[in-house]
């Protein structure tokens, strides 16, 4: 099947967030779609989806033209979406997850459960994936979640399946996974569309590019001739550096120490510490354990054994309330389901957790709030309308970049930031960097959790690679490599 999307365009509001966009898939094809945060992809591909109208502008289908009203006629049409949002329904089953909106029935007109546990079984098996079928959504890791979004994609037998950052919240191994299952869709004449901002992704997986800015198409072409530096460039439009980021390090009392901490299942015997002005890194592959960990520190996960010092004075930490009041930030990751909250406005998004901080007799500083928030927008460069606009007006990554504001207007003692620049462009990705540096010249102990060993590289000053919840192995800036982490992070040593 061959879609070509014609001169679209879209308005939200008086924001014109598609100005004139064409493009071109083919069966058999992987394009991978990027830009900057806010440029316009998933609005692009939320039209090719029938999830919404555009203003002008014409769907084809090979060269016959369509008109989406909703997502079921997209899919119909053999387009299958796997969304940003994950779309899955927590409190139902995975086999029912799968089938959702086109349940299989019984002669009799009831669910036919059995055929339904089976068929999931059959496309998990053609997958490679480990899966019990019968586990109920609300159970799964999140990137379990998403592999189980994109096998449903591949049972609908799609012709082309539009991905939206399938992969910002799986480790290496399942990333592989997933492209060797869109290597075998390929294969089958399947045309994929792959949104990420990990552009060394983009060169793996894809053939061909499309470069969005600002709502209008500024570059593509074929991988095979660019390189990653000239797709950041294309996206942000000036030349994004990709150096290690070195700073005078300053180090001063130490801030968080943990003694032989261990969890029920997740992580056991730990012991760690880090000093103010330090940027630790804790990385590792899915289920190392490092999340579990630090939401022990915050007090969000119980431990077993062991103990915590902060400013070496022992604590027990029971809520977030108790853990901002003594100094500690946690940015959480999958901040999709544990960050946002989708009544609240973007203010109110950004500013939430120093409501306590800022309020006077009970009544919160808004003035004050809006200032700081101000800022944050500039240095984040979040893209964003009216601070009172809802949070759902904006796109993925800046709503990302709201709740990371919200974690550093604290002024925490300790900021744990989990996975600080998941789903976030290049540029942002940079300038979040300079704010965590910046974080640790003001005597912040700051912990970076990153399933990214280039990350690690780039910006801690040591890093801890955890395997099966137990720390295999640490290595320090000056002899840190990427090839090294993942030795570690494979349950290998260091000679
Ligand atoms: N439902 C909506 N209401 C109002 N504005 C919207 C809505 N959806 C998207 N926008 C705006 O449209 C612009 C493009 O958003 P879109 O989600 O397409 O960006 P994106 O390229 O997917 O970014 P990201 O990489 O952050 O996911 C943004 O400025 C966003 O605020
Ligand atoms: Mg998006």
């Amino acid at each position: 099947m061959i879609v070509e999307m014609k001169n679209i365009i879209k308005s939200f509001g008086s924001n014109k967030v598609l100005k004139d966009v064409s493009l071109k898939l083919k069966g058999g094809e992987i394009c991978a779609l990027i830009g900057e945060n806010g440029a316009g992809k998933s609005t692009l591909m939320n039209i090719l989806g029938g999830v919404c109208k555009m203003d002008s502008g014409a769907i084809y289908l090979d060269g016959k033209k369509v008109d989406f009203d909703t997502p079921a006629q997209s899919l119909n049409a053999g387009i299958a979406f796997i969304h940003q949002e994950l779309n899955l329904i927590n409190d139902l089953p995975v086999y029912e997850n799968m089938f959702l909106g086109r349940e299989l029935k019984n002669k009799r007109g009831r669910l036919d459960l059995e055929r339904m546990i089976y068929e999931t079984e059959e496309v998990f098996k053609q997958m490679n994936v480990d899966l019990d079928p019968k586990i109920m959504v609300r159970d799964l890791d999140a990137s379990y979640k998403q592999i189980v979004e994109i096998c449903r994609a591949m049972m609908m037998n799609a012709s082309i399946i539009i991905m939206d950052e399938p992969t910002t919240s799986l480790t290496e191994p399942e990333i592989k996974r997933v492209f060797s299952m869109m290597r075998m869709l390929k294969e089958r004449g399947v045309g994929i569309i792959f949104i990420s901002h990990k552009l060394n992704e983009v060169m793996e997986i894809c053939e061909r590019y499309i470069v969005l800015r600002d709502g209008c198409l500024v570059a593509e072409g074929n991988v095979s001739e660019v390189t990653t530096d000239d797709l950041a460039r294309f996206m942000v439009g000036y030349d994004v550096r990709t150096e290690r980021l070195s700073r005078d390090k300053n180090l001063g009392n130490e801030v968080l120490r943990l003694e032989k901490l261990t969890h029920e299942t997740a992580y056991r015997d730990i012991s760690l510490s880090v000093r103010a002005g330090e940027i630790l890194g804790v990385t590792g592959l899915l289920g190392d354990g490092r999340s579990e960990l630090f939401q022990s520190v915050f007090g969000a996960e119980s431990i077993l054994s062991g103990k915590i010092f902060l400013e070496r004075e022992e604590i027990r930490i029971n809520s977030t309330t108790q853990a901002l009041d003594k100094g500690i930030g946690y940015l959480p990751r999958n901040r999709k389901e544990n960050g946002i909250i989708k009544d609240m406005n973007i203010l109110e998004n950004a500013s939430i957790v120093t409501w306590p901080l800022f309020a006077k007799r009970g009544v919160i500083d808004w003035i004050r709030h809006r200032k700081i928030f101000k800022k944050q927008v500039k240095e984040l460069r979040i893209k964003m309308g009216k601070s009172t606009d809802s949070i759902d007006s904006l796109s993925g990554g800046n709503q990302q970049k709201v709740v990371l504001a919200k974690w550093l207007s604290a002024n925490p003692k300790l900021l744990i930031l989990d996975n600080p620049t998941q789903g976030v462009d290049v540029g942002a990705k940079e300038d979040i960097y300079d704010i965590i540096l910046n974080l640790a010249k003001e005597n912040i102990a700051v912990v970076v959790l990153s399933s990214e060993a280039q990350e690690v590289v780039r910006i801690c000053d040591r890093a801890l690679v955890m395997y099966h919840g137990v720390i295999q192995g640490e290595v320090s800036k000056e002899t840190m490599n990427e090839h090294d982490i993942m030795r570690l992070a494979t349950g290998g040593k260091l000679d």
